[in-house]
């Protein structure tokens, strides 16, 4: 099979800042208590007049731009949300439509928060086979639609935001070294948004009973992350053949601090090896794991020849990991 490496990145965050304070004037809530229990100081939100596409087709520019490739060059576009514009036609098909991408094939892709992870694992699969040459991964959600903001046990939480990878052939033994995909259907009630789907279609009963809404059991999701992040760092290494030494950077999935930050003595690195935006952005589900990638390759962080642990989790419950030479 052939070598798949990320060729370009890029990245999207909508202009408006939710900050902790601005929090304390819609629901019950404090500063202190948001940063000491996630980190998180502010998160973006998309305009009144932005979907998850729009988002999508700004980070999608900026990493076909970053790796050289044009729009009629891409085979195929994968978009890892859980807040697609609408439920047909998928998020995908309406950015290889902005993109002008006419001869790729494109479908969305449901793993939640672990979104870009699985996408990077099925995208590079077709450059493997020989099957596609260029690949266009996105991660992105515009969460702020889907929460309730009257319950401050989520809408504390989340922030909207879009990342991109083009996925293209590298030298054998560059670019992925290993990919590991978990997941765990019993889980499924911990992270939910129950209505709107074919099991609760939209109904008076369904939008009064507040079930459009995204559902969380945070401290059992709290619980789950801590353990799969460590699996899935453990799986992912032991499956490139090399150890937690051998880390040059880590980027996990920025939904706490204190998840990042359990990851991070597991793997005993020095926090100068670890990306962490959460503060700045909070939790943007699909668009956390690409947008951090982005922005520690443009700030240096990321350097030629590194190996750089991928690592997430999300609604699911899904888990994934990648490792990857830079
Ligand atoms: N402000 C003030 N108080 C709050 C807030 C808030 N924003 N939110 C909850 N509380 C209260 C609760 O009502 C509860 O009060 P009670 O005990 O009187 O009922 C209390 O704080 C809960 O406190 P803890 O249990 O100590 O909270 P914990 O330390 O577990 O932190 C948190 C809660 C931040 C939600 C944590 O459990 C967490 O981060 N869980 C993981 C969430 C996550 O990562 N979700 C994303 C998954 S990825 C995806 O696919 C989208």
């Amino acid at each position: 099979s052939r070598g798949v490496g990320i060729l370009g990145t890029g990245s999207y965050l909508p202009e408006e800042v939710i900050t902790n304070e601005d929090l304390e004037k819609i629901v019950e809530t404090s500063d202190a208590w948001i940063t000491s229990r996630t980190g998180i100081k502010e998160r973006r939100r998309v305009a009144a007049h932005q979907a998850t596409s729009d988002l999508c087709y700004q980070a999608a520019l900026r990493a076909l731009d970053s790796s050289g490739v044009s729009a009629d060059e891409l085979d195929l576009i994968i978009v890892g949300t859980a807040s697609p514009d609408m439920l047909f036609p998928s998020t995908a098909c309406l950015l290889q439509n902005m993109l002008g991408a006419k001869k790729a094939a494109a479908f969305d892709l449901e793993a939640a928060c672990t979104g870009f992870i699985y996408g990077l694992a099925v995208g590079s699969q077709f450059i493997a086979t020989g099957m596609y040459d260029k690949v266009l991964v996105v991660g992105a959600d515009t969460l702020s639609r889907l929460l309730d903001w009257e319950d401050r046990n989520t809408c504390v939480l989340f922030g909207d935001g879009a990342g991109a990878c083009v996925l293209g052939q590298v030298e054998q033994g560059q670019g992925i070294l290993s990919l590991y995909l978990g997941a765990d259907g019993g889980g499924g009630d911990l992270l939910k948004l129950p209505a709107g789907g074919s099991r609760l279609p939209a109904s008076e009963q369904t939008v009064a009973a507040r079930e459009h809404f995204i559902k969380m059991s945070g401290t059992e999701v709290f619980k789950f992350a801590v353990r799969v992040m460590d699996e899935a760092a453990k799986k992912a290494l032991e499956q490139a053949g090399i150890t937690k030494k051998d880390i040059d950077f880590l980027v996990p999935h920025q939904a706490n601090i204190r998840i990042v930050d359990a990851a991070v003595r597991r793997l005993d690195l020095s926090p100068e090896r670890v990306y962490v935006n959460l503060d700045k952005y909070g939790n943007m589900s699909g668009g956390s794991v690409p947008v951090a990638l982005d922005e520690a390759v443009n700030e240096g962080k990321i350097k030629n020849g590194d190996v750089v642990l991928l690592v997430g989790f999300g609604a699911g419950l899904t888990w994934g990991s990648v490792v990857m030479t830079w």
